[in-house]
């Protein structure tokens, strides 16, 4: 009898009330002939329920097929929906590879940190372990987990948040988290404030929400170690007064390279699709922004080695 082929699916479990086309358009263009199940509004008491029914219908080798994509913009549900699932995957002797980029964020973060390891790197800085590091508004999805990567390299990190209280939260999660204190925050609820969260700074990550405006360059001149800048918000007025979203690696001014929201989304692209191809090449595992940083990186290192040889 012939052996069974399985098709590609991709379950993707949402914790908004509508899933987002952007990631089951991505997952679908890397696998044009895999199938998307999509389920929303999913909380972790849903999560189980779903995760038995598509755990065990196609077997040990069946399962290998069948891919668990979680989403969504709010954060610490996303978290609750990973951790249900993959309880509920203990369930069986096999289980299923979870991917996890809630609204992109882990991809996004993975690919801001890499370019500014890179350009760290391209300007013979080395890497970022020990590097002062401030995240403007390192609160949302995207600036609390590139905190987290950047303090995973070891950098000694500073956070801002317009709340004192709110950003303490993600620091001692983050610092908990490492074993070690490498987070700290500043309040910053008035833009004079700025100046006292990068005045240390070696590279700066704007991560404010889209059309926010965080860092000015009169700001930047009360930076004066800093060399790399980095922005994410695309939506004007951008995150840094004179960053373009395109500029890759261009001085924003004399010394100090400038990294726009484009050029990061350009790798925040290629992760995410990375990840969704190792996740499928692997029959389970978990693909979160620990992988996400790991493939940004790779690519990262990859035009480094490229640069070097010619
Ligand atoms: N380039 C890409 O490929 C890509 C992909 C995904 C997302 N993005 C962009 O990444 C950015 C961050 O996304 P996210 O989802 O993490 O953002 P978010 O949660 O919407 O906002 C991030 C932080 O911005 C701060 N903030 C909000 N309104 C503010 C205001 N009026 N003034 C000062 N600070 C304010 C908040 O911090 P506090 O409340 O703590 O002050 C918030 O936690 C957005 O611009 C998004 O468009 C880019």
């Amino acid at each position: 009898m012939a052996q069974p082929t399985y098709k590609t699916v991709f379950v993707f479990l949402d914790t908004d009330k509508y899933c987002s086309p952007f990631d089951l358009l991505v997952a679908i263009d890397a696998f044009p002939d895999s199938m998307i199940f999509k389920y929303e509004n999913v909380t972790d008491e849903d999560a189980p329920k779903i995760v038995f029914d598509l755990l065990f219908p196609r077997g040990p080798v069946g399962a290998a097929h069948t891919k668990v994509f979680i989403n969504g913009s709010n954060f610490e549900m996303v978290e609750k929906v990973v951790e249900a699932t993959q309880k509920a995957m203990k369930s069986a002797p096999w289980g299923n590879s979870i991917i996890v980029d809630p609204r992109g964020g882990y991809s996004t973060a993975a690919a801001a940190v890499a370019k500014t390891f890179g350009a760290s790197m391209a300007q013979g800085l080395g890497s970022l372990e020990g590097k002062k590091v401030t995240v403007l508004a390192g609160t949302g999805p995207v600036g609390q987990t590139a905190a987290r990567i950047y303090a995973s390299e070891k950098a000694d990190v500073t956070i801002t948040s317009r709340s004192l209280s709110k950003g303490q939260i993600i620091a001692e999660k983050i610092n908990q988290e490492c074993g070690a204190t490498r987070v700290k925050v500043v309040e910053v609820n008035k833009p004079e404030q700025t100046a006292s969260a990068i005045k240390d700074a070696q590279i700066i990550l704007a991560a404010g929400a889209g059309g926010i405006q965080l860092l000015t360059a009169a700001d930047l001149n009360q930076a004066p170690n800093c060399k790399i800048v980095g922005d994410i918000n695309a939506i004007k007025p951008l995150g840094v007064e004179g960053l373009g979203p395109n500029d890759d690696n261009k001085e924003l001014k004399p010394g100090v390279l400038g990294i726009g929201a484009l050029a990061i989304g350009k790798l925040k692209i290629k992760t995410e699709v990375e990840m969704i191809k190792r996740a499928v090449a692997e029959p389970q595992g978990l693909f979160d922004y620990s992988i996400a940083y790991t493939i940004a990186k790779e690519q990262i290192l990859k035009k480094l080695a490229k640069t070097a040889a010619k």
